[in-house]
């Protein structure tokens, strides 16, 4: 897909996979990124506008937990810029000592910019249709035990992105949800913080180890997601793990 002329929105683009994928959009010569993000005055906006002086870019200062915030941003949106082509919903956390922030960031983020975003690109109202992308992981279809919320959120963003993404073809919008694997950003920063595991003890530790899990880039998942935008069908599930992709199916919804 060429992206010369589309406006894309992408939540938390100020850090670790979200700006991998607002580079690469970059690299690819977009109209306008729109990105939303919960810092004040985010460095990586200033140089982007000086690496990239053609390219529209907008920042929005949003924390995607506060709905209002989010509805207030998309009006904005409205007004300013008309409608979008893509939205790719990437901000989220992972601390389990606070199980209602990562309730509200992880999964209210999702699904607040998701409906915002389809009240702005459905082409039955008074948009042009256009892709929106949630980000869950790997963890959204096999749970872990240290990190039982996250799992928790995780497995919500795919139930429902499996289901706003069918019967729903009047609104001409594709829903494609992404789960990364193990993927080397500073969302585990606070690791060793008490209680951002839970009940984390030697065991959980040697279990963790002897899972070898393997890290990726997030410039892996940039790359290969930006392709997607493309090839990959309305309400598809698409794993990337150790860099390799693969597409998860699920049976199809009954209504
Ligand atoms: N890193 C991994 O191993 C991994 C694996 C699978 C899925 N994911 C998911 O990928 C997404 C991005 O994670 P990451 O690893 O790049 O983390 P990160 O911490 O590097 O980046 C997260 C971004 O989201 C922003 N953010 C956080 N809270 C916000 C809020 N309330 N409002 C607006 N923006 C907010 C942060 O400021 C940051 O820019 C998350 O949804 C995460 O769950 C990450």
């Amino acid at each position: 897909m060429s992206l010369c002329d589309k406006a894309v929105l992408v939540t938390g683009a100020c850090s670790g996979i979200g700006y991998a994928i607002a580079q690469e959009l970059l690299k690819n010569n977009l109209k306008t990124l729109v990105v939303l993000d919960i810092h004040s005055k985010p460095e990586c906006i200033d140089n982007w506008k000086d690496q990239y002086p053609k390219i529209s870019i907008k920042y929005f200062m949003v924390n995607v937990a506060v709905d209002e915030e989010i509805k207030q941003c998309y009006e904005a949106i409205a007004k300013d810029l008309g409608t979008l082509d893509i939205v790719i919903n990437c901000a989220g956390i992972l601390d389990e000592s606070d199980y209602v922030k990562m309730l509200n960031v992880n999964l209210g983020g999702v699904i607040g910019s998701t409906f915002r975003a389809i009240e702005n690109m459905r082409k039955d109202v008074k948009g042009h249709g256009g892709v929106i992308v949630n980000i869950s992981s790997i963890l959204g279809l096999d749970p872990a035990s240290v990190i039982p919320t996250y799992s928790a959120t995780k497995h919500a963003i795919i139930a429902f992105h499996r289901s706003v993404s069918f019967g729903n073809d009047n609104m001409g919008i594709k829903f494609i949800c992404i789960c990364p694997g193990f993927t080397a950003t500073p969302l585990y920063k606070n690791a060793r913080k008490p209680g951002f595991y839970f009940n984390f003890g030697e065991e959980k530790l040697k279990m963790m180890k002897d899972a070898n899990i393997k890290k990726q880039t997030p410039e892996v998942i940039a790359v290969g997601l930006v392709r997607l935008l493309d090839e990959a069908k309305n309400g598809s599930v698409w794993v990337i793990e150790d860099s390799e992709w693969r597409e998860q199916t699920f049976p199809k919804l009954k209504y």
